[in-house]
């Protein structure tokens, strides 16, 4: 065979890699609204530059007449590309073959692709659509699966792991995405469930859909196993590049700076209207932060997930920043379960990757009732204390309004670590609000007032002039100042730019035993 001949058979293996299932599966996977795997890899990664690897794999399997059916490939498309120049390993699965279903070869290619990251310092994105495990290969399929679950848990906290849900996630092929540090969603087409509605059907006698058991708006609002929901493919991958954009390629480098013409030393005069003077009243945190940080971007992360507190990235003078942030439109910004597992995770995910802390504060406290004590309020709240205690990136806090009880010490107070703290002048600061405190120290001089709703409102009043304001705790130096609220963008960011040289490490040991 001449050369010119070898390498056209080597382009007709190329070719036929390249068409998966062959047309007509790709076909249905078009007619259902879905892409394939590598249509959805050139919309995420920068033009031209994905490399494949592994194009040639094939499984190993003879049962069930598989030895007649041996796709090149294997049902995954793995490799490597840039986005925005910069490395990421991708695998996406190929619902054209056998479903997309993972058995030994194809999960041997995924855990390449992971053991490279690792190596390499770059993220792994997962594009998942998938029947599960291949049931032909048996066992085999479920050691794939658990070799992958092993370097993703492995792979947690080195490299930033991120899971696309495009299509039908069944059994084990949740657990690999539930691991990763963040899951998209797009609404029409993904799913994830344990056991799908014919299992639930057998074993509760209940009668659901997939999208009412786990599509993608259940993921996002009610279980928070999702923390983006996206309404189509093309959304969700621009949202990943966009991610990326805030993160760092692993654990040992810094998040990517990116120049902005917001002027560091920015004020902002609406920021002295958006707290009411009614304390009670609401207001939305998202106008604070989005007059302090840079051209008032905020990537929300879940965000229609515990909305009584907010999380998400932003940058102050081009550098990333979390920001975790009590929404007080929501349920007054209250602490219940949710809110504490939504802000511990992304807290914890921060930390991992060298993303400093910005925390805006404004918490009447944590939410009683039975429900919630039932619910474990108690071990979920310790996991927010824990997370904030926990990390050693930059903690810059702001309060805004209300820091009562213990939420003013979980929220990133000075006690916990944090490196600069400070109140604006309509910060009010103690054990709980003038109302409850003046009830439970002055019960009986109310009881016995002649008019006690007038009594109650003296004593609210002197309550509130004595305790509830920031300059007790700025005479202890809990708070490090009382700023005017105009100068948050311009404090904070010289803040940050002090810390940006922050050392200080945990002392040594296998890990922690955080409050699962
Ligand atoms: C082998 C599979 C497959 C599987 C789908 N296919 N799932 N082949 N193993 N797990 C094949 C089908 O035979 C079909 O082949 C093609 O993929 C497309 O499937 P359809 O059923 O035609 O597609 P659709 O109607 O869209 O339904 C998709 C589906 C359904 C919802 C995913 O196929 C399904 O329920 N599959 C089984 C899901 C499941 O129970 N998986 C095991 C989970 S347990 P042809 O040749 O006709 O195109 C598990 C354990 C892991 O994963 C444990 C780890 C802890």
């Amino acid at each position: 065979m001449t050369i010119r001949e070898k390498l056209e058979r080597l382009q007709r293996l190329r070719d036929e890699a390249e068409l998966g299932g062959g047309p007509e599966r790709i076909d249905a996977q078009h007619k259902k609204g879905k892409l394939t795997a590598r249509e959805r890899i050139d919309l995420l990664v920068d033009d031209g530059s994905f490399v494949e690897l592994d194009r040639f794999v094939t499984h190993r399997s003879t049962a069930f007449g598989l030895d007649k059916q041996r796709p090149l490939g294997d049902g995954v498309v793995t490799g490597y590309g840039r986005i925005d120049g910069r490395l990421v390993y991708v695998f996406s699965q190929d619902f054209t073959v056998f479903g997309g279903s993972l058995a030994e070869a194809h999960a041997e290619k995924i855990c390449k692709i992971m053991d490279l990251a690792v190596r390499n310092g770059a993220p792994v994105l997962g594009l998942n659509d998938s029947g599960g495990a291949r049931i032909q290969e048996g066992v085999v399929s479920l050691g794939g699966y658990a070799d992958i679950f092993f370097r993703n848990t492995r792979a947690s906290g080195v490299v930033p792991q991120i899971s696309a849900i495009l299509g039908p996630c069944a059994g084990g092929a949740v657990y690999s995405p539930a691991i990763t540090d963040f899951i998209f969603m797009v609404r029409g087409i993904s799913y994830m469930f344990v056991t799908g509605p014919n299992v639930v059907k057998t074993v509760t006698h209940e009668d659901v859909t997939s999208n009412d058991l786990g599509g993608a708006d259940v993921h996002g609002s009610t279980s928070g196993v999702a923390q983006f929901v996206m309404d189509s493919e093309i959304e969700c991958f621009a949202e990943i590049r966009r991610l990326i954009g805030f993160i760092p390629g692993n654990n040992l480098d810094s998040p990517p700076v990116r120049r902005s013409d917001d002027p560091i030393d920015r004020r902002d005069e609406e920021l002295l209207e958006i707290v009411p003077d009614n304390t009670n009243k609401p207001y939305d945190m998202l106008d604070v932060i989005r007059r302090v940080v840079d051209d008032g971007e905020l990537m929300e992360v879940h965000r229609d997930y515990a909305a009584n507190i907010v999380v998400g990235f932003a940058r102050l003078a081009g550098h990333p920043v979390g920001v975790v942030a009590n929404q007080p439109a929501v349920l007054a910004g209250v602490l219940d379960i949710a809110a504490s597992l939504k802000a511990a995770r992304f807290i914890r995910f921060c930390d991992a990757f060298n993303i400093p802390l910005v925390t805006f504060e404004d918490v009447p406290g944590f939410l009683p009732g039975i429900e919630q004590e039932h619910g474990g309020i108690i071990k979920h709240g310790a996991k927010l204390l824990y997370a904030f205690a926990e990390a050693t990136v930059p903690k810059l806090t702001v309060i805004t309004r209300k820091a009562y009880g213990g939420a003013y010490d979980v929220m990133s107070s000075k006690h916990l670590g944090a490196d600069y703290n400070v109140a604006w002048p309509t910060a009010e600061l103690a054990v709980m609000g003038p109302k409850g405190a003046a009830q439970i120290l002055f019960k009986r001089e109310i009881a016995s007032a002649a008019d006690p709703e007038k009594k109650l409102d003296e004593l609210v009043a002197d309550y509130r002039e004595k305790l509830a304001h920031p300059y007790e705790a700025a005479a202890r130096g809990y708070l490090d100042d009382v700023i005017d609220p105009r100068d948050t963008r311009p404090r904070l960011i010289s803040a940050l730019q002090t810390l940006l040289t922050k050392r200080d490490s945990a002392p040594p040991k296998k890990h922690g035993n955080i409050p699962l």
